[in-house]
């Protein structure tokens, strides 16, 4: 066995995320955990395997996600579990286990963590990927879902991506009028049968909407010309989704309607609506969502209200990437000890740094060297300023600090005064 037959790598579609990108993956996370407390969302955190049944009674069994790309496996105790592919299913499980809903409590919750789906990777397509999530129950009204629609409108302004996203949102109705709706989309499938693909007639009489979703370009024109739910839907749903769109011009939030939106989960009801870009090739939708007035219940809960996106956060950093930001390594300080006596003391000096300046922080040279070189190090790293101590600083209980960004000579200061100078550096 040669070298590289021997070496293990990471499972394809499930990739590392390095100390450089972790930075970028900081910088959205934190934007993220601001705008939710900003909003008053709670944040709430289910696990990664769930029990098979959950996905397949919320998704529904004639889904893509259901039927193709679960990771399912029985475990030593012979029961099926799943990697959990989204997290609203898993979100209202743990509300109703936990009585969360109970008595039509209002809740608005957010989440962010792994999903995995068997899909074939490709840019912007992975097995393994993050989604925030972000769940509001109980409030029945279009307000909360254009206060969804400008979490994420907030988002993109904050991240400046604002102009390469377009937001496109739609109406599938409630159940009654969806299943007028499908008979005559039965119907015209029917009557057009020979233009199906294999895929398309197997969904006609288990889920014939999710048709309309084919990306099979022969099935194109076939799919402009069917009849469009939007034309059918009930005048309470029509209602909600004129006051939506009020209230979306009303907080400028610039969308266009797809009546060809119908999403691929069952769950939806009512507002439907996704992000896209044109920036990611053929993985367009950032972030998607809608209603999902009758989940709680069909899970064994509560009749309860339920509305929600996600966003894939690996996308976002590509659009981010698109945008050109970049986010650099950034840290307080650099501490570099020379001589003998100072060397020896490093640590119990940089530990007596962080006790005077809380949330500084500070790299310590471990590796000496010449002065230079020493210096070359503390801008590579990043450092605002370089901390000095020499045996003399040692002796005298002295600490020499020069400032690396900024023009100004190195200054030498009691130990004790420190924190006066660098206490307000951030
Ligand atoms: P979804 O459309 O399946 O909806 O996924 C939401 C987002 O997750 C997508 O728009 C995309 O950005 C990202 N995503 C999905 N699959 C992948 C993948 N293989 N690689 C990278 N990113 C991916 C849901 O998951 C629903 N739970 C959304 C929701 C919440 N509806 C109501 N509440």
């Amino acid at each position: 066995m040669n070298k590289t037959e021997n070496k293990i790598t990471a499972i394809k579609g499930m990739p590392d995320v390095l100390p450089e990108q972790t930075l970028q993956w900081q910088y959205l996370e934190n934007k993220i955990r601001n705008i939710m407390q900003a909003y008053a969302y709670s944040e709430i955190r289910m696990p990664l395997l769930e029990r098979t049944n959950l996905f397949a009674r919320s998704i529904g069994e004639v889904t893509d996600i259901v039927e193709k790309e679960m990771y399912t496996f029985l475990d030593k105790n012979s029961e099926s579990l799943t990697l959990r592919p989204e997290g609203t299913a898993g979100c209202v499980r743990a509300c109703i286990e936990h009585s969360l809903l109970r008595n039509q409590q209002q809740q608005r919750l957010w989440y962010m963590g792994p999903m995995c789906r068997y899909e074939r990777p490709q840019k912007g397509r992975l097995r393994q990927f993050t989604q925030l999530g972000v769940e509001a129950f109980n409030l029945p009204g279009p307000d909360v879902d254009a206060e969804l629609l400008a979490i994420c409108s907030r988002l993109w302004h904050e991240l400046k991506v604002q102009d390469l996203v377009n937001l496109q949102i739609n109406s599938i109705g409630d159940l009654s009028s969806r299943n007028a709706y499908k008979n005559e989309l039965l119907q015209y499938l029917n009557d057009n049968i020979n233009a199906l693909d294999e895929d398309s007639k197997r969904r006609l009489h288990s889920n014939p909407l999710r048709i309309l979703d084919s990306k099979n370009e022969d099935m194109q024109a076939l799919i402009a010309n069917a009849p469009i739910l939007l034309d059918y839907i009930d005048a309470e749903s029509k209602e909600h989704f004129a006051k939506l769109q009020e209230l979306l011009i009303q907080l400028n939030i610039n969308f266009t309607i797809n009546p060809r939106l119908v999403r691929g989960l069952d769950y939806y009801n009512r507002t439907v609506f996704e992000w896209v870009t044109d920036k990611l090739g053929s993985q367009s939708a950032v972030c998607a969502g809608g209603r999902y007035d009758n989940l709680v219940s069909m899970l064994g809960g509560p009749q309860s209200y339920g509305v929600g996106f996600a966003i894939g956060l690996e996308r976002v950093l590509l659009l981010l990437e698109a945008a050109s930001l970049q986010v650099q390594k950034s840290i307080d300080g650099y501490l570099m000890c020379i001589g003998d006596n100072a060397e020896k003391k490093r640590l119990l000096i940089a530990e007596e740094l962080r006790t005077l300046l809380p949330n500084f922080s500070l790299e310590t040279n471990m590796t000496g060297g010449s002065f230079a070189n020493l210096f070359k190090k503390a801008d590579k790293s990043g450092a605002k300023v370089a901390l000095i101590v020499g045996d003399d600083e040692v002796q005298n209980n002295t600490i020499s600090i020069k400032f690396l960004r900024t023009e100004g000579m190195q200054q030498t200061v009691a130990m004790n005064d420190v924190q006066s100078i660098l206490g307000d550096l951030k």
